[in-house]
């Protein structure tokens, strides 16, 4: 429930924005009261009136309108929400965000918030992959706005790809986040989690049975206690959690990289299952079939992101979490990867076939910190989660108060 939350909702001008008019009926069914601001663009696609009829409430056009402004001025409507929402955020208004420009109301509301402010992307592919919006992108991501989709599919414009309007309820989802008050709020988290793929050649690669799934809920159950997640994430065979920051990369190395660029962040839980090696003789074009010759591949270890991590002297998180998937002496394993890896914990499960729990919906996991070994009865993988992320709360929550742990 939203129930009195006040969500200021910028519609821009996209074919996307008459999904804006469920996203307003789905916040009121919610008990949300939504003001909403309709660009130049935004007023090719949806009719003021009907913005209006569904959110019972005035809608804010111009910059220069004296009579807004008497009502209420443009500085006072950017604060006077608890959440600020932009569906769709064309890639025009994005640049704008990004630049720091104000040259209509909806620029100049959000360059003179200091509200939580949450877009919802929608444009055609090529604009999305353009390596300016894609600028863009990080830049408002690194200034703390939230973001919920573009999802993938068919394209009004006829195209394929990412550029879809996440949904309005996918759009409600990541509202409740942003506005869910927990005890992780205002903390930030990142997360690794999925396979990586490692390229032998353009077509083919090495690849590993990771489906993703713990990685998965634990960043959902991180959101939900109001952290601000910021997941990264290989080739993952489930869909990813609403409501985070996500980074999709394909290899070990991009992992990395990805996750450098997510610093500074107050825990950390490595979930993925990072390839060891990758191929050193990849090669740029596909490898030909050539009768009784077979290609000879050649290896070279990946970083371990983990151990990059935890060792960090500068911005190390307070919390570094990692992942032991073992299949024989699990404690006495998991102790010493521990130890190697200069984590705080390490999450340790069984995963000999005879267990089921690889690919499964269940887990077992033995939990090993500087106290010893906690083992857990066997639960879900959600349930995994919830208690990982608690006892990630009450152990962020010790450090804030100074506590020793
Ligand atoms: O050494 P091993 O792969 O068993 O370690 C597992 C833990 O280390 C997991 O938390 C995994 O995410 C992390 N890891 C990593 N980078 C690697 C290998 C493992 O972050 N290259």
């Amino acid at each position: 429930m939203l129930t009195d939350k006040h969500i200021l909702l910028i519609v821009s001008g996209g074919i996307a924005a008459f999904k804006a008019l469920d996203l307003v009926r789905r916040l009121k069914e919610r008990g949300a009261r939504v003001t909403p601001v309709l660009t130049k663009g935004g007023a090719q696609f949806v009719t003021p009136l009907s913005l209006s009829a569904l959110s019972g409430a005035k809608v804010y056009q111009d910059l220069f309108d004296l009579t807004d402004e008497a009502e209420m001025g443009h500085i006072e409507l950017s604060r006077a929400a608890d959440l600020i929402v932009v569906a769709p955020a064309t890639a025009d208004l994005m640049a704008k965000m990004a630049g720091g420009q104000a040259d209509d109301l909806a620029s100049t509301l959000l360059l003179a918030t200091d509200t939580p402010v949450l877009i919802a992307p929608a444009m055609n592919v090529r604009m999305w992959d353009h390596p300016a919006t894609q600028r863009n992108l990080a830049t408002l991501k690194s200034d703390g706005i939230l973001t919920v989709g573009p999802n993938q599919g068919d394209m009004a414009c006829g195209e394929y790809g990412y550029g879809r309007m996440a949904e309005p309820l996918e759009i409600v989802d990541a509202i409740s986040d942003a506005l869910a008050d927990g005890p992780l709020k205002g903390c930030h988290v990142l997360v690794t989690s999925g396979p990586t793929h490692e390229p032998i050649d353009p077509v083919r690669y090495i690849a590993n049975r990771s489906s993703g799934a713990q990685g998965t809920a634990i960043a959902k159950a991180l959101v939900a206690l109001g952290a601000r997640v910021t997941f990264v994430t290989g080739p993952a065979s489930v869909p990813p959690p609403a409501g985070v920051d996500l980074r999709p990369v394909e290899t070990a190395q991009e992992m990395l990289d990805a996750v450098k660029a997510a610093l500074p962040a107050d825990a950390a839980v490595f979930a993925a299952a990072v390839a060891d090696w990758r191929v050193a003789s990849a090669s740029d074009r596909k490898i030909k079939k050539e009768a009784g010759a077979l290609p000879q591949l050649t290896f070279a270890e990946n970083p371990d992101i983990l151990a990059h991590v935890a060792g960090l002297r500068q911005g190390r998180p307070a919390l570094v979490v990692g992942f032991a998937a073992e299949t024989n002496d699990v404690v006495a394993h998991a102790t010493a990867k521990r130890a190697r890896k200069g984590c705080d914990w390490i999450v340790a499960n069984d995963v000999s076939p005879e267990t089921g729990i690889m690919g499964g919906s269940e887990n077992a996991v033995t939990i090993i910190t500087a106290e010893g070994a906690e083992e857990w009865p066997r639960m879900g993988k959600d349930a995994v989660a919830t208690r990982l992320a608690a006892r990630i709360a009450v152990r962020i929550a010790d450090q804030i108060a100074g506590m020793p742990t």
